[in-house]
C-alpha cells in the first residue's frame, strides 16, 4: 500500500479526502489539532524542524498539501504569518522531498474581474492570501517536475466538524428564523468537498501533474447559492437578504467575477463537472 501524508487533515477539504481514500492507503494526516480515527502527528507546519521530521520519519510516497491559512481577512491583517504558513512550508518540504506532490490552490490568484478563468488567463491576485498561494504555485512549477496544482473554488460540506462552513452557517441560521446578509456581486462555481475529494483521488492514481482547475457545474453568485441551499433544505429563502461586497468593508479586497473553467481536466478524467443541485441532494439525503 503506497504511504501518503497529508497535510491539513483537520480541515474541510482535509477530513473529506481522508474519508474517502481511507483503507486505499497508508495514511498519515497532520495539522495542529488532532483528528481522532486516523495515524496522525500533530504539529504547526510553519515549523520548518517538525514538516522536515515527519517527511524524514515516514518517508511518503504522495503527499498531499491542504494545510494553509485560509482566512482571506486574516492574511491581510497578519501578512507575515500568512507567508510563514502559505509559503514557506511548501519551500521546505520540496527541499526534501521529490516524490509525488499535490497543492491545492485557488482562483483568488486571480484578480476577479473577467471570471470564470483558465490554468493560463493572467494572474494577478488583489489580496495576500491570493498573493501567497500564487507563490507556493511558482515554487512547485519552478522546482518539481512532479507535481500537481489544482485549483479550486469556493468549498462546501455539511458535516459536525466544518464549523467554519457556508452551508452549516446558513442553514443553523435558517433554522434558528435569523436573517442574515449574502453577497450579490462575488461569483464562482462552488464545489462539495466529497465531489473534489474524489476527482482529487482519481488524478492521484493517475499520478497527473501539471496545472488544473476543477469546481462545480453552476457559475453563480453568493447570494444565488445561499437560495438554492435554502430550496434545498426546505427553509425559508426570504431571510437571505441581499448585500455588495462593498457594504461588508472586509480587511482585504474579493475578486468579484472569480471562478474557474475546467474543460482541461473534464478532457482528462472523462467526465464532466460535478452537478452542484446532485451535491445538494446528496448531502440531504444522508442526514
Ligand atoms: N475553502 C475554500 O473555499 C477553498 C477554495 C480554494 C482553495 N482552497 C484551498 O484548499 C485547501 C484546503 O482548504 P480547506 O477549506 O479545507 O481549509 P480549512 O478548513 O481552513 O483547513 C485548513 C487546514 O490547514 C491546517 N493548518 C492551518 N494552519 C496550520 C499550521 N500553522 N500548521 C499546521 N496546519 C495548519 C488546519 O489545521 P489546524 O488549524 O488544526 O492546524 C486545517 O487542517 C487550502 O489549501 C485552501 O487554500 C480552499
Amino acid at each position: 500500500m503506497k504511504k501518503i501524508l497529508i497535510t491539513g487533515a483537520s480541515g474541510q477539504l482535509g477530513r473529506s479526502f481522508i474519508n474517502n481514500v481511507y483503507g486505499k492507503y497508508h495514511i498519515l494526516g497532520t495539522a495542529r489539532n488532532l483528528v481522532d480515527g486516523i495515524p496522525f502527528s500533530e504539529g504547526d507546519i510553519s515549523d520548518r524542524s517538525f514538516i522536515t521530521k515527519i517527511i524524514a520519519e515516514f518517508s511518503p510516497d504522495i503527499i498531499v498539501h491542504f494545510a494553509s491559512m485560509t482566512n482571506v481577512d486574516k492574511c491581510e491583517m497578519y501578512k507575515s504569518d500568512a507567508n510563514k504558513v502559505n509559503v514557506k512550508p511548501v519551500e521546505w518540504i520540496l527541499n526534501v522531498y521529490s516524490g509525488y506532490f499535490v497543492y491545492i490552490s485557488t482562483d483568488y490568484v486571480f484578480d476577479g474581474v473577467n471570471g470564470p478563468y483558465l490554468e493560463n488567463d493572467q494572474k494577478k491576485p488583489i489580496n495576500e492570501y491570493g498573493r501567497t498561494k500564487l507563490k507556493a504555485e511558482s515554487l512547485i512549477q519552478s522546482q518539481s517536475m512532479n507535481g500537481l496544482i489544482l485549483r479550486t473554488n469556493v468549498l462546501f460540506d455539511y458535516t459536525v466538524w466544518t464549523g467554519a462552513s457556508f452551508v452549516n452557517w446558513l442553514v443553523k441560521s435558517l433554522k434558528n428564523r435569523k436573517s442574515i446578509t449574502v453577497v450579490t456581486d462575488q461569483f464562482n462555481n462552488p464545489i462539495w468537498t466529497t465531489d473534489l475529494a474524489n476527482i482529487l483521488i482519481e488524478l492521484i492514481e493517475k499520478e497527473v501533474t501539471g496545472l488544473y482547475h476543477t469546481g462545480g457545474d453552476e457559475y453563480i453568485s453568493r447570494y444565488e447559492f445561499a437560495k438554492m441551499i435554502a430550496q434545498n433544505f426546505k427553509l425559508d429563502a426570504s431571510l437571505i437578504l441581499p448585500i455588495s461586497t462593498g457594504e461588508l468593508n472586509q480587511k482585504a479586497k474579493r475578486p468579484l467575477k472569480g471562478g474557474l473553467k475546467t474543460e482541461k481536466i473534464e478532457d482528462v478524467l472523462g467526465v464532466s463537472s460535478p452537478s452542484l443541485e446532485k451535491a445538494l441532494k446528496k448531502i440531504i439525503s444522508s442526514e
